[in-house]
């Protein structure tokens, strides 16, 4: 396993998937009943944009550095503050000037979870590489509402799933570095589905391989796995070979605020984090409700 997600920290990729995170947990919150958090591919939590792996690709300077430097209409701005709250909440002020940047630190998915979630929330994060998950443990630090796993994230699905507050969000967000991933993550997913219809599932993808993105939204179809979004950002209008070209998210259950919300927010932000002006996104039903 050579994937280190602190090349990549606060890229357009996480941007996305940390925006929509961020607005199903906003909905999720707005029930006082508590929900659950299972982050199956949890990462380090907390990424230091001036450590040797963020400078050497420098890709969050066209993520949330970018993001940081636009203006967005009222409307948008308060779609993004959940998750720009709890970027600036782990940057103590001066942290980034100190560097001459906007920022110094950037929360990872577990880091945003546990900004957004509430005392009678509980959060379960799983990372099975062991530095990985000491990083995480020591960015989670004392928190009685989070447990920081070292079980294998797609088993973790079998063990934890339904959890018992009935109703909260799972990530899945897998590094991707195995051809096999999307027919592992297809079959996990269907399987986890099985054991918790109502949960809501979101899946981030990398959109690179076409035929294998295509192959696996047609295994979720098969399924009929009823009220599936499907998110498409593309970040620029030409694809390479080889390269990320986009990325995208399969959200099972979405909350009924979601799909207006994020047509709006990534629209905004396809024309910040475009590399050649020609970023779109695409909101749309993959199976709808039945
Ligand atoms: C893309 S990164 C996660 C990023 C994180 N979700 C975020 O948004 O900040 C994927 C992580 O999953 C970990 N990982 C890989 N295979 C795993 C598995 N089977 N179970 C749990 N974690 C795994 C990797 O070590 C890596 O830290």
């Amino acid at each position: 396993m050579n994937y280190r997600h602190a090349f990549h920290a606060g890229n357009f990729a996480d941007v996305v998937k940390h925006v929509a995170l961020a607005r199903i947990l906003a909905y999720l919150g707005r029930k006082d009943a508590p929900y659950r958090v299972i982050d199956i591919h949890a990462g380090a939590g907390l990424y230091d944009l001036a450590g040797d792996e963020a400078e050497r690709t420098g890709e969050w300077r066209g993520g949330i550095g970018a993001v940081l430097q636009a203006q967005f209409t009222p409307q948008v701005t308060e779609l993004l503050a959940p998750w720009i709250d709890a970027v600036q909440a782990v940057n103590r002020a001066g942290d980034g000037a100190a560097h001459g940047e906007p920022l110094r630190y950037y929360p990872g998915s577990p880091l945003l979870a546990q900004a957004l979630s509430r005392p009678q929330d509980r959060l379960l994060f799983c990372e099975t590489v062991p530095p990985v998950r000491d990083a995480l443990s020591e960015a989670v630090g004392k928190d009685a509402r989070a447990k920081v796993l070292a079980v294998d994230g797609w088993q973790a699905l079998n063990a934890y799933l339904p959890p018992k507050e009935r109703r909260g969000v799972v990530l899945i967000d897998p590094p991707f570095e195995d051809a096999r991933e999307f027919a592992r993550m297809a079959d996990a997913l269907i399987e986890a589905y099985r054991r918790w219809a109502t949960g809501i599932y979101a899946v981030w993808y990398p959109i690179k391989d076409v035929r294998a993105v295509d192959a696996f939204r047609r295994e979720i179809e098969r399924a009929r796995i009823p009220k599936t979004l499907n998110i498409q950002f593309d970040l620029r209008a030409v694809r390479q070979a080889d390269a990320l070209s986009g990325c995208g998210l399969l959200i099972i259950n979405p909350p009924f605020t979601l799909v207006d919300e994020l047509r709006l927010a990534l629209g905004a932000l396809a024309k910040v984090l475009a590399t050649d002006g020609a970023g779109r996104v695409r909101v749309g039903w993959l199976t709808p409700e039945r």
